[in-house]
């Protein structure tokens, strides 16, 4: 019987330079979307999708991200004695329990594929999920929700995919899949990064994982792949002639918050869905657009 996805890594350990200054001090994961921060959004969608072990892959700056976790007992006593239930309740559901979550750390910035292979010892011969914060997912389902179920009916390994400009491929890892007509299509190679003119399609892979632990064993096999660093696409691409990987056209709005502008297009977006926001912001946006245009 196939078993059940219930880790999931979380690789944090990048240097953020894209938001430098921001990024000298401050984690890139820490940043708001709103009023909450990106790993919020992550830690919520691997809740989604039955995830019971988060494991973080940490490095140097990042201790804010290990300290949201933890419980704030004198913010908790304040609000408790002003009333402030609300408030109180928000911040009780972003305290994780201590045995749920672990931090790995990633001692020097060698790719995600090196990230990943840090929390080897905490994966055993089980599936497990990779959510990188940066990509943000709206969706009606969470988008690792759809995959763990997509994911039930296939074997081996599956990313999330979807098409991106031509002239984008050369950002993003690119799959070469089977023809076919579902969400779920069988893939025949991968390359990160290709060269501009050279990627197989525009079907990238997005941030979201469910990974064979034969995986892990590929990554300390693999060496420097594109820009000098370990890649995880090198090593899922070699599942492909084994037990199989499988891309996933998800459903649901993909905002890169690794970018300033899909950052800004996120918090944008996320604003305008929010009841208690949503008509302040377009009057401003109204405003704005009619002064500019
Ligand atoms: P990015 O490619 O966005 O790199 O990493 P970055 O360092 O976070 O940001 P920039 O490009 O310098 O602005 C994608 C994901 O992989 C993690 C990052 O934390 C992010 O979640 N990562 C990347 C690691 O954990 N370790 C690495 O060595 C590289």
């Amino acid at each position: 019987m196939k078993r059940s996805v219930t880790k999931a890594i979380f690789p944090v350990a990048g240097l953020g330079t894209r938001f430098l200054p921001a990024t000298k001090s401050v984690p890139k994961e820490i940043m708001t979307l709103v009023d909450r921060p990106l790993i919020q959004y992550a830690i919520d969608e691997a809740r989604a999708a039955g995830i019971k072990e988060f494991i973080f892959v940490t490095s140097r700056g990042k201790s804010a991200l290990e300290d949201y976790f933890d419980d704030a007992p004198v913010l908790e006593q304040e609000l408790r004695r002003k009333k402030k239930k609300d408030l109180l309740d928000i911040l009780k559901s972003t305290t994780m329990d201590s045995g749920q979550i672990a931090y790995i750390r990633q001692h020097r910035a060698r790719g995600l594929g090196h990230a990943v292979a840090c929390a080897r010892r905490l994966i055993h011969n089980e599936p497990f999920a990779v959510i990188l914060p940066d990509d943000v997912i709206a969706a009606n389902k969470p988008c690792l929700e759809q995959m763990v179920e997509a994911y039930a009916e296939t074997e081996g390994s599956m990313v999330a995919a979807m098409e991106v400009p031509a002239d984008r491929t050369s950002s993003y890892g690119i799959l070469d899949v089977e023809e076919g007509e579902g969400q779920t299509l069988r893939v025949r190679g991968m390359v990160e990064k290709p060269e501009p003119g050279t990627a197989p399609s525009n079907l990238a892979v997005i941030g979201r994982y469910i990974l064979s632990p034969r995986v892990m064993k590929h990554l300390s096999g693999i060496g420097e792949g594109a820009g000098g660093e370990i890649q995880l696409t090198d090593a899922i691409a070699r599942e492909v002639g084994g037990d199989g990987v499988h891309g996933f056209r998800f459903e649901g709005q993909r905002y890169d918050c690794g970018s300033k502008a899909g950052f800004l297009q996120a918090t944008v977006a996320f604003g305008l869905a929010r009841d208690d926001l949503r008509d302040e912001l377009s009057e401003f946006l109204s405003a704005l657009s009619l002064s500019t245009s």
